[in-house]
């Protein structure tokens, strides 16, 4: 392509389907608009020479320049010799900025650091103003083979089956793939056996179901105290002003000798009282007492725990991702990843006016996935 093929900035490529358009160099569109479905070929660039290849005194300074760059780099390494045997490694140096530092560190980081730059910036100068400047195309050559290399290749392989004697033994060949087959199996036994026992329900129960809810454990559904995490004291209705939060753990748990944290990872929740008029859910209202509603802490993104709540606004914040859930509207998801609510836990109170449960989570805590919320 000569330079008049070449189009300029901002100039017309020609005319398509879709009206008049222009190179999009400019990040902008004028005339009518629209794409065109083919772009011609843009060219390249005018060729325009370096001062070097013009001045016999631009290449000598252009020279001059990467031989101290080069020097640079070569001070810089001799430094980081001397200094190495010559600064005791328990020296040390205040220096502004950064405080009291390893004397030695210092200085043999800042010399190499400079043997490196000088031969990396001496080298990118050198190419960029005394190398070679012209373009260069290569022709891309076909990728098939010919067909005389297609047929030695089929033919060796050929050759390679018939001298490894498969075929003509055949008890060689099975007991190899027996072999390999089977050496697959220790390997593969190995990653599921080290997997741990299944999780069986264990994903879908908490503690709120009267107990401990690991692999194998079903417990009883029992009523269980709301107790403040981490002073493990039960809270009483009349003590939940509104507008105040409460990080909640059921009863009993803090007290378990051992998987307190797999079983509070799936058991924490947050408890809020609302005004009674501000609920705006049915079943949310009903779940909760007096305007005094409990959500489980765990994100329905990935798990994180929802630890800030906006008084004002009445909303739940996930810090991972800004997942945000409003309490008002039985913690619906209105913004951020989350795909479902957090889960209610159904409360009342007890004949000494403490909270309790009323039933366990209707449905599995945590992060969604495809049956959850079903
Ligand atoms: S874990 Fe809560 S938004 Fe991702």
């Amino acid at each position: 392509m000569n330079e008049q093929d070449t189009p300029t900035h901002g100039s017309e490529v020609g005319p398509t389907g879709h009206g008049t358009a222009v190179r999009l160099d400019e990040g902008h569109i004028i005339g009518d608009g629209g794409i065109p479905e083919r772009f011609s070929n843009p060219g390249l660039p005018v060729h325009v020479p370096r001062a070097a290849d013009l001045d016999h005194d631009a290449a000598r300074r252009a020279e001059k320049q990467v031989t101290t760059l080069f020097g640079i780099s070569i001070l810089g390494t001799l430094l980081f010799i001397v200094l190495y045997f010559l600064i005791d490694v328990e020296e040390t140096i205040y220096v502004p900025g950064i405080g009291v530092t390893s004397a030695s560190n210092l200085a043999l980081g800042v010399t190499l650091a400079l043997a490196l730059l000088g031969i990396g910036f001496g080298a990118i100068h050198w190419a960029k103003t005394l190398m070679p400047d012209h373009e260069m195309v290569e022709e891309r050559h076909p990728l098939r083979a010919t067909d005389e290399s297609r047929d030695r290749v089929v033919n060796e392989m050929r050759e390679g089956g018939n001298s490894s004697q498969l075929t003509r033994r055949p008890f060689l060949k099975y007991t190899l793939g027996g072999a390999l087959g089977l050496f697959a199996v220790p390997l593969v036994l190995q990653v599921a056996g080290s997997l741990g026992p299944m999780p069986q329900k264990s994903l879908s129960l908490t503690f709120w179901h009267g107990g401990p809810s690991g692999p194998g454990q079903e417990p009883e559904f029992r009523p269980l105290r709301l107790m403040r995490d981490p002073e493990n004291t039960p809270v009483r209705a009349d003590e939940v002003t509104v507008g105040s939060v409460y990080h909640i753990l059921p009863e009993g748990l803090l007290d378990l000798e051992e998987g307190v944290l797999e079983e509070k990872a799936k058991a924490a929740v947050l408890l809020v009282r609302l005004q009674e008029d501000e609920i705006q859910s049915e079943k949310q209202l009903d779940w909760g007492y007096q305007g005094i509603v409990a959500y489980s802490k765990i994100c329905t993104h990935v798990g994180c725990p929802v630890g800030l709540y906006e008084q004002v606004t009445h909303h739940l914040l996930c810090p991972c991702h800004q997942s945000t859930f409003d309490v008002t509207r039985d913690c619906e998801v209105i913004f951020g990843p989350a795909k479902r609510p957090l889960p209610q836990l159904k409360i009342t109170v007890d004949d000494e006016g403490y909270l309790v449960s009323e039933q366990p989570f209707a449905e599995a805590v945590g992060p969604s996935y495809w049956e959850r919320g079903q």
